[in-house]
């Protein structure tokens, strides 16, 4: 019987910086059978974890439609995170996993996308952008709307660049404060309304950022003429067991690593917490 809560041993290949906090760690499991049966969704998480520190959840940033390996986006801000960081080419971390339901993926075909990210929101979207772009004929037209605190602070600096070459398909982007040189807007991700037509028809849009951000962006979207089953975003709870069992994530009824953590704005808005921003 699988044991859903074994970790299964995998190698860093790669390490790329993406900001003064944030690195990209490019993994593949010591396991190749096993490598050859996983398979996840958009969307979806891991637990990671490193020995002696403990274990995260950490969303998957590749693309189920780029097999071979898995890619994590991770922000030093606690213990397991900081060793995560102190890992580099060559050295293990274990995962469990993926966990989650997922962006949808088909139900979206032959729609306008808008993508709107704030800081290292972008790194669960990014599976589902990929995906899409790998299977470009399907979707219609494509908006990235991408904001962060200073350039520095933005992640994927060089694929943000590489979209924009892509056909029919725009990429915004706005931080809070500029540098020299800086070409781009300067205000939170709702100005970008300003320099794009946002349009709620044959369109959905699939949001995540600082909880701040998903207020006034859903806020935006449904003045826009967006329903709430429009409106896709994945949400953070803390968690530990990953599977719904420990109660660590629930909000009402909802336990976000199982119902979630992808909810339509429908599903968000009614979400009895108090932390909840909507
Ligand atoms: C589904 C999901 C996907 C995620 N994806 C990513 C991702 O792709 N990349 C990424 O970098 N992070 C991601 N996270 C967030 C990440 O799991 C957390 O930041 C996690 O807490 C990091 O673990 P840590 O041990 O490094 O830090 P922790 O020791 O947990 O500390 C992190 C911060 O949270 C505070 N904190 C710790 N426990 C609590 C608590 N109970 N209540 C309030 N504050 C507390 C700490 O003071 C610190 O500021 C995701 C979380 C979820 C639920
Ligand atoms: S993390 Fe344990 S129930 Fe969700």
């Amino acid at each position: 019987m699988k044991n859903e809560y074994i970790p299964h041993a995998a190698v860093i290949e790669d390490v790329r910086k993406e900001t003064f906090d944030t690195k990209t760690f490019r993994v593949r499991f010591k396991d190749t059978k096993y490598a050859n049966g996983f398979e996840y969704k958009q969307g979806q998480f891991m637990e990671i974890s490193v020995m002696g520190a403990g274990e995260a959840p950490i969303s998957i940033t590749s693309s189920p439609s780029r097999k071979g390996f898995l890619e994590f986006t991770i922000r030093a801000a606690g213990k397991v995170t900081k060793a995560i960081h102190g890992l580099t080419k060559g050295d293990i971390i274990y995962l469990r996993g993926p966990y989650g339901n997922s962006f949808p993926f088909d139900e979206i075909k032959g729609k306008n996308i808008y993508f709107i990210a704030g800081g290292i929101g972008l790194a669960p979207l990014r599976s589902l952008i990929n995906m899409v772009f790998d299977h470009r004929k399907d979707f219609k037209h494509i908006k990235v709307l991408y904001g962060a605190k200073t350039p520095d602070e933005l992640c994927f600096k060089d694929e943000l660049e590489a979209w924009k070459k892509i056909r029919d398909t725009e990429v915004w982007m706005t931080v809070d404060r500029p540098c020299d040189g800086w070409g781009c807007r300067i205000g939170v991700v709702t100005e970008l309304w300003k320099d794009t037509h946002i349009h709620h028809e044959n369109a959905v849009s699939i949001v995540c950022g600082p909880p701040i951000m998903m207020k006034f962006v859903t806020a935006k979207l449904v003045e826009s003429g967006f329903k709430d089953e429009e409106i896709i975003m994945t949400l953070e709870r803390y968690m530990k067991c990953g599977i719904g069992k420990c109660g660590h994530c629930n909000i009402g009824e909802k336990f976000v690593c199982v119902d979630g953590p992808v909810f339509n704005y429908a599903e968000a808005r009614q979400l009895p917490h108090k932390e909840n921003v909507f």
